[in-house]
């Protein structure tokens, strides 16, 4: 398809992209602004330069007050929106396995994976649902099928959860015109990734090769021999939220360069 009959795939279309001043959530408000949308955005640390949302809102969304902010922000400035992309999650649990899990890291991983994204969707769907059109995403990982026990026990679940939640609200909205998906990226480089290979790489007096290697076999390895990038996570996501998907509802599309090792 020549260029210019997808660059305006999303002209008048008002979007939230939560977590896009960073990693993939950056990646899709890049993409969603070249192909003509208006992107809110939000964080707690401002974009770095370069990265300029529509409308920026500084905010920790992993409690309800930061939530509530961003939702008056975006619906003062917008009016409503027609996309929504939950991207913010993460894991800071310490590694040891199910014991080193204490109640309050259970919470923090469901208050930072889990919430934002019932949140916002509270917010915004009632608008999507009255005019009858909308389309939301939600960024989840293949942890939620492939939960690694080390450290990050909690987040799998947290994201287990994410995408169940995700596949219900679908059955209750999609009659009503608003469609729901979930990505589930594998191993993707961000440049936070990138930073954590090199001081992984630092510590074992290795290169960076070698230790993007390490981490790739312990995920049991990545059959295309590499990890994903935030680009192809944000041309994913484009797609899923353009028209062109207009028959792709409670899916959950792993992008993980086939890392998942069963059907
Ligand atoms: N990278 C991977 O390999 C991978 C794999 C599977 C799934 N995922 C999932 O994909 C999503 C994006 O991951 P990523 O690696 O691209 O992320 P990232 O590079 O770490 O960026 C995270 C973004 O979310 C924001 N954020 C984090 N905590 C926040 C909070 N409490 N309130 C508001 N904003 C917050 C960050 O900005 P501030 O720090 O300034 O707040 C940043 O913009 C996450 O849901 C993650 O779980 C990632």
């Amino acid at each position: 398809m020549p260029e210019t009959l997808i660059s305006g795939r999303f002209a008048g279309k008002r979007a939230l992209v939560t977590g896009g001043t960073q990693g993939m959530g950056a990646a899709i408000l890049r993409r969603l602004l070249a192909e003509g949308a208006q992107v809110a955005t939000t964080a707690r640390a401002a974009p770095p330069p370069g990265l300029v949302p529509s409308l920026f809102v500084q905010a920790d969304v992993s409690t309800a007050a930061g939530v509530r902010s961003v939702v008056e922000a975006v619906t003062a400035r917008f009016g409503g929106l027609d996309l929504l992309v939950n991207v913010v999650g993460g894991s800071a649990a310490p590694s040891g396995g199910f014991a080193a899990l204490d109640d309050e890291i259970w919470q923090g991983e469901l208050a930072l994976n889990l919430f934002p994204a019932v949140r916002f969707d509270r917010a915004f769907l009632p608008g999507m649902i009255a005019r009858g059109a909308g389309a939301v995403l939600h960024i989840s990982s293949i942890q939620a099928r492939l939960p690694l026990p080390e450290a990050t026990l909690a987040y799998a679940a947290a994201k287990a959860a994410l995408t169940t939640y995700s596949k219900g609200l679908s059955k209750e909205v999609g009659p009503k015109g608003v469609r729901v998906n979930t990505i589930s990226p594998g191993f993707i480089e961000t440049a936070a990734a990138t930073r954590l290979i090199e001081r992984l790489a630092t510590r074992a007096g290795t290169d960076a090769a070698e230790a993007r290697l390490g981490l790739m076999r312990s995920l049991g390895g990545i059959p295309i021999g590499r990890p994903g990038l935030p680009e192809e996570v944000a041309a994913l996501a484009a797609f899923l939220l353009s028209a062109e998907a207009a028959s792709i509802h409670g899916a959950d599309y792993v992008i993980d360069g086939g890392t998942v090792p069963v059907v």
